[in-house]
Parts: C-alpha cells; structure tokens; sequence
C-alpha cells in the first residue's frame, strides 16, 4: 500500500521533481525568478524571491506551480488563460518551447519564454522585461494561433505568480468619489480574494489597480517578504488572489475578463497589459521606492523632467467666471508666483453654453458670452502678464445637451432599447470607433495648432461606463471594454507623436484613473477632488505607495478649515499647486505662499527625485511622518503632521530614515508662519537650527514640537553640513 503511494506521488510530481531542464533565470538586482521545464516539458515556475547567492543552487529547484496555467486539462485553480477553439473544444495544454534574451542595454532586458499547444496551433508568449538596478519586472503575454476561424479567449491573464509560504497578508485601496486610495490590509484565507473593475472608463473608482503581499505576516514599511504589483491598464482589471489545498498562493493579474470575451483571428496577436512588480525583502518602503525610480526614469512621460506649479481656478470659480475675472485671476496668479494657470471647466458650448455640467460637454468652442476675444485672448493675456496659460478638456464625453449628441448620435454609447443611464448628465463617446478617435485627437491638436502657447492641459473623465453598447463593434460587443482602452491609448500615441513633451494631467473626476497603463503619456495626476488637508494626508499616503511625488498633484484650496500652513505643509508632500482665491488673502498669507512657493522650488529636486520613507503612518498613529532623502544624502526634507495631539503620544521623537549615519545635518524649520505679535511662531521649536549627526537622527529621532495642537504640522529642512 505504502509503495503504491510512493509511487503515485512520484508521478504527480514527476514533472516537477525529476525535471533536469536548465533552469531560467530572470535576475534584477537582488530577486530570482526561475523557471524549469518539467518532466512533462510544462513551464513551471521555480522560484521568486530573494536572489540566491549561488547561482549553482538555482538547478536544485523543483515546484508543483505551473507557470501559466490553461483552463480545460488538469489544472483545477483559477486558470491564467483560457481559450475555446473553433472546433468548440474548450481546452489548453501549454507546453514550453523556446526562450529568448532580448537585451536592450546594462540596465534593460526582457526574456521571453514561448508556450506552445501539442494538439492546436496556438502559441502564447510569455515576455519579462526587467528593470536589473531598479527591481522590477514587467510581464505581459501574446497569445496567438492559426486556426482557420477565430477562437474565443475567455480568460487572459498578463501575469500568474505563485507563492508556497506560511500566510499571505493582502494590503489594497480603495474609495469612492472623494475618498480615493484608503488602504486596508487582511489576511488572505483559503480560497479566492478579487479585487477588480467592471467600471470601463474612470476605472479605479471603486478599487485601485495596485496592492501588495506581505509573506508570513502583515506588512511593514521597513521589514519582511513584500510584492508589490500594479496593472498597467487604463480599463477594466482583476487581480485574483487564490490560496489553494496546497497553501499556494497564486496571484494572477491582467484585465478584467467581465463580459469580455475576446474573438481572436487567425495571425492576430493579442497583447495583455504589462503587470509591473517588485519584490522586497525589506518592507513596503523599499518596493515603494523601487517602482517610484523605475516610474521616473522609464514609465511617466518626461518623468524626470521640470513640472509646472499651477494655480487652477476650477476651485475658486467653478463655472461663475468670464474673461475680465479670469484675466484678474492670472494677477493672483503671478503674484503668488506659480509658472501656470489652468483655466478648468466651464469655457466652452455655445448652442448649449457650459454654465453647469448639464449642457455643452463635446462642444469644444469657446462660450462668446463668456469669452467673446476667444482663448487666444487669455493666452495674449496671460503671456502679458508673465504667466503660462493652461486648459481644461474632457474629450470622450457628451451632455445629451450638446451640439455633438445631436450630430452625432452613433458617436454615442448607448444600450438598444434602454433608457440612457446619465451620470453627471453626461454619456461616454465610443472610443472604439476610429472616427470617434479622430474627434478626440482633434478637440487637442485644433487647440495647439490654434494657440501653440497652450503649457498645460488637464485631461478629464468624469464617469464610469455603462450604457456599454458600441454602435461601432455590431456583433462584437464584448471587445467593448478592452477596443475602448486600446482607443484611447492610439489617441494617446498619435498625440504624443505630434506633441511628445506638453505637460498632459490626467483626472477622472479626481483620481479614477492612476495606472501606469496611462500615465506613459500624462506628466501627472489628480489624486482627488477632495482637497481638506486632513484627508488628504490619507490619500497622498496610499498614492506615496506606487507612484512618484511628482506624479500626484497636491493643491492648496479653500476646502477644510485649516491653517494655510497646515494646507500648505500638506500639498507640498507631492507636486504643490494652488486651487484658491488669491486675492483673498491677508498680506501675511501672501507672503507665506510667496516664500513656501520659493522654498519649494529650491527643494523639489529632493522631494521630487529623492528617495522616500514613510516613517510613521497615519493609519498607526494620529500623526504621519514622512521624508525625502537625496541620492548623495547631503539634503532631505521632512514632513510631519499632527492629527489628534490628545490621541498621540508627543513625546515620542520621529526616528529618520535614509540619512548617512557619519553625517552631520543641520535641522532647520521651514514654512513658518509670521505672527502679527511678534512672538515666537507656535511651531517654532528649541531643536530646530541645530546640528545633529545621522546616526542620532535614525537611532533618537527627532522630536517635533508642534505635536501639541490637533491638525498642526512641520516641515524641515536638512542639510549635510561639511
Ligand atoms: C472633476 C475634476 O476632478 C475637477 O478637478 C474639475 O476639473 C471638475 N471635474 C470639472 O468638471
């Protein structure tokens, strides 16, 4: 009896345990991923992790975890990709066939490992580029076959990893309108966690496509087994996360296969999203400061490029303005000292005039009640008065109250025989139609060709997607929510071939769309319309985890009724801006602005490109601290706010992180208040403008006066001192 077991479990492991292939390795800096063809020549994924000192060991790996696992033969979790042949034959088996080193430079390569059916001709490439000094690893795949009609693709994963630890903790963000990226951790249990997107359009809504996997126990910023993943797609997307009978883990990323089965050709190829991930063996700050150097370096448009300050007016107007108030706006505007004014929304339609989001959205000529001298008067203007001047567009939408709605009702998506679903009064245009995309295309390139002084733009998508009918696709209504993302990104393209370097902001109503699917032609984004500094200390936290400061822009506003310190302390933590009634300020707060305005560009270069450590997390304590550190360590700058002094312990110091230890800094307060009294600034404490050694900094801290007042804060300046 005892033999027959034995026996048995040789041969269900058999591909695993007596594999002898040579194994691949896809390195970065420190992790290993590996892969062996098994006995049955079925990829199997063989490790990920850590890299191993020995690269010799890599061939004593074994693993029961096949790489990418078809539905329809023998695998019985989730599969990563399943296909119905034409012959109605609803299974896969992939079996390894080839791989290949494409390698670009030192730093840039991509392996691909090609899959291929024994019985059908269908092959499916698996691609791993990998970032070597940066961690991270991109993976997508392309599936392909030449059968002699189109097959259906019902599942299509970009990426499937396994994992065989103890316990698995998942920390992902979600939100609403005005409540973006609040993030939750929780123990993966037995079964299948999904957190995904049926939303289309403003897809990140509901759920962010972003999260991390902690090993073993819950996450830190400073320790333990970390992946953190991310979808580089700007629609639909699922991460499944299943725990099978064996206590593997496997995470399978790509985009959401929800009412999307996809009719391949023969001889087409389909390209899933790239799924982007690194792997930490120190915590969530290290991943997080992997993926922000990759993002600036190869991912953000012009990532490593200046960003404008902007003063937006959508906040201080919203739809109540015309060309004498706007002309004063730029005043303030200069004043303050900010490179751009953002004319938000609200300056176009004539036949339906943009007064409020009921009418006008499609029709993109400038309203001549409210500005009869057209755009190209506010551009003379603003250029007069030494100020840039940007503009505001949300192109794939309509109002049914619209000269674009009436010419062009196929434009339109829209279910037969329903009643349209309005949200925000307004409709999705079908970006699947190449006449639709040239629409949109132009709504930007008139502009510039009309007014090529336009330094900014604000690309908007106030809704999600229902009425999910394309006039356009005919029977081919389930390519709706993939076709649509791949319209909008040959917008994108032929954009950024005509336009390669304007400064494009992405928002979705705030912040629905963050992926870096996207953001390879935007140089940033609003992260939400909610502005009240308090929460969005929160948000700008959850944002810190996947993308870079100068990626999420911060505005200071007149919501929430904090100090302008405090609103000011808060927005400088990313890309500062101003959304604000300027000439409603007191001297004192001018001159504040004016001079944080200052200080921020003489620091930007730290906030913007050094590294970052979330040193205590608003989600532990009632307090947050965070800081920058330049690469050379000779400069960094900390933030630190006080939520609820009566909940928090103040007189724990801030212990640093990132410093030289044999350095000696000097710490000096910034963003100082002016008191009329001429008494001390209450936030001015004993222990600033001294000099302490790194070593002090990260094993003491440092102890933040201003800790005694709810919603107070500190922002510190730090430098080496020779
Ligand atoms: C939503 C955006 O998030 C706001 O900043 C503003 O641009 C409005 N749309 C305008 O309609």
């Amino acid at each position: 009896m005892k033999t027959i077991l034995v026996f048995a479990l040789l041969i269900a492991f058999s591909g695993a345990i007596f594999a002898q292939e040579k194994p691949i390795v896809i390195e970065t800096k420190n992790t290993a991923l590996v892969y062996k063809a098994g006995m049955q020549n079925k990829l199997m994924q063989a490790y990920f992790g850590e890299k191993l000192a020995n690269a010799e060991d890599y061939n004593l790996l074994f693993s029961r975890n096949e790489a990418y696992a078809p539905a329809g033969t023998d695998n019985l979790n989730e599969p990563a990709i399943r296909m119905v042949h034409n012959d109605g034959n609803p299974s896969l088996a992939l079996f390894f066939d080839k791989v290949e080193v494409n390698r670009e430079n030192d730093n840039v390569s991509t392996t691909i490992i090609c899959l291929k059916d024994d019985v059908y001709p269908v092959s499916v490439k698996m691609y791993f580029k990998t970032w070597y000094n940066e961690d991270i690893i991109e993976t997508w795949t392309e599936i392909s076959h030449n059968e002699k009609k189109p097959v259906l693709l019902t599942n299509f994963a970009s990426a499937m990893l396994s994992f065989n630890e103890r316990d698995y903790w998942l920390t992902h963000f979600h939100g609403d309108w005005d409540k973006e990226m609040i993030l939750q951790e929780t123990q993966l249990t037995s079964g299948i966690k999904i957190i995904d997107s049926k939303l289309g359009t403003r897809a990140n809504k509901f759920q962010a496509p972003m999260f991390f996997v902690s090993m073993n126990n819950p996450s830190t910023e400073t320790e333990g087994k970390v992946l953190a993943g991310t979808l580089a797609w700007t629609g639909n997307f699922q991460f499944v996360f299943e725990i099978n009978e064996t206590n593997t883990l496997r995470v399978l990323a790509g985009m959401n296969q929800y009412a999307s089965e996809y009719q391949l050709k023969p001889g087409e190829v389909f390209k899933t999203p790239g799924f982007i991930y690194t792997f930490s063996a120190n915590g969530r700050g290290q991943a997080s400061r992997n993926l922000h150097k990759w993002a600036q370096k190869y991912r953000v448009l012009d990532g490593m490029g200046n960003r404008n300050t902007l003063l937006n007016n959508w906040e201080a107007t919203y739809f109540d303005f015309d060309e004498n108030r706007l002309v004063e706006l730029f005043d303030g505007g200069k004043k303050l000292g900010v490179d751009v004014f953002l004319l938000d929304d609200g300056w176009f339609g004539n036949k339906y005039p943009r007064s409020n989001d009921r009418a006008g959205l499609g029709d993109w000529q400038e309203t001549k009640e409210k500005l009869p001298h057209g755009i190209g008067y506010l551009v003379e203007q603003a250029e007069a008065k030494g100020i840039k001047f940007g503009i505001w567009i949300e192109p794939e939408m309509v109002n049914p109250k619209s000269e674009l709605y009436e010419k062009h009702p196929d434009w339109i998506l829209k279910l037969p025989n329903r009643p349209e679903h309005l949200s925000r009064n307004q409709l999705v245009l079908d970006l699947t139609n190449p006449e639709v995309q040239k629409f949109v295309f132009n709504v930007v390139d008139d502009m510039m060709t009309k007014h090529p002084q336009i330094a900014f733009i604000k690309w908007d998508c106030n809704r999600e997607m229902t009425n999910a009918y394309s006039t356009y696709l005919g029977e081919k209504q389930s390519h709706l929510y993939i076709d649509y993302v791949k319209g909008f990104y040959k917008v994108m393209e032929d954009l950024r071939a005509k336009y390669p370097k304007l400064p494009i902001m992405l928002c979705s109503g705030g912040g629905g769309r963050t992926d870096y699917g996207a953001m390879k032609y935007f140089t940033e984004f609003w992260a939400s319309d909610n502005t009240d500094p308090l929460n969005r200390i929160y948000i700008q936290w959850g944002y810190s985890n996947f993308f870079p400061a100068n990626t999420i822009c911060n505005h200071i506003t007149s919501m929430g009724k904090q100090s302008l310190k405090f609103k000011t302390d808060v927005a400088m933590m990313g890309k500062m801006g101003y959304d604000i009634r300027v000439e409603e300020f007191t001297p004192e707060e001018l001159e504040f602005s004016q001079q944080a305005l200052k200080d921020y560009a003489r620091l930007k270069e730290v906030i913007w490109f050094g590294d970052m450590y979330r040193l205590i997390s608003p989600y532990e304590e009632s307090r947050a601290a965070l800081m920058y550190v330049s690469e050379t360590k000779e400069k960094a700058v900390l933030f630190c706010y006080t939520i609820n002094a009566y909940r928090e312990n103040i007189t724990n110091a801030v212990k640093l992180q990132g410093l030289d230890a044999a350095k000696k800094y000097e710490v000096k307060e910034i963003n100082i208040e002016k008191r009329g009294d001429g008494r001390r600034p209450p936030q001015f404490g004993r222990n600033t403008n001294r000099v302490y050694s790194g070593d002090y900094l990260m094993k003491v801290g440092f102890n933040v006066r201003s800790g005694r007042s709810d919603l107070s804060s500190n922002v510190y300046e730090i430098t080496e001192v020779k």
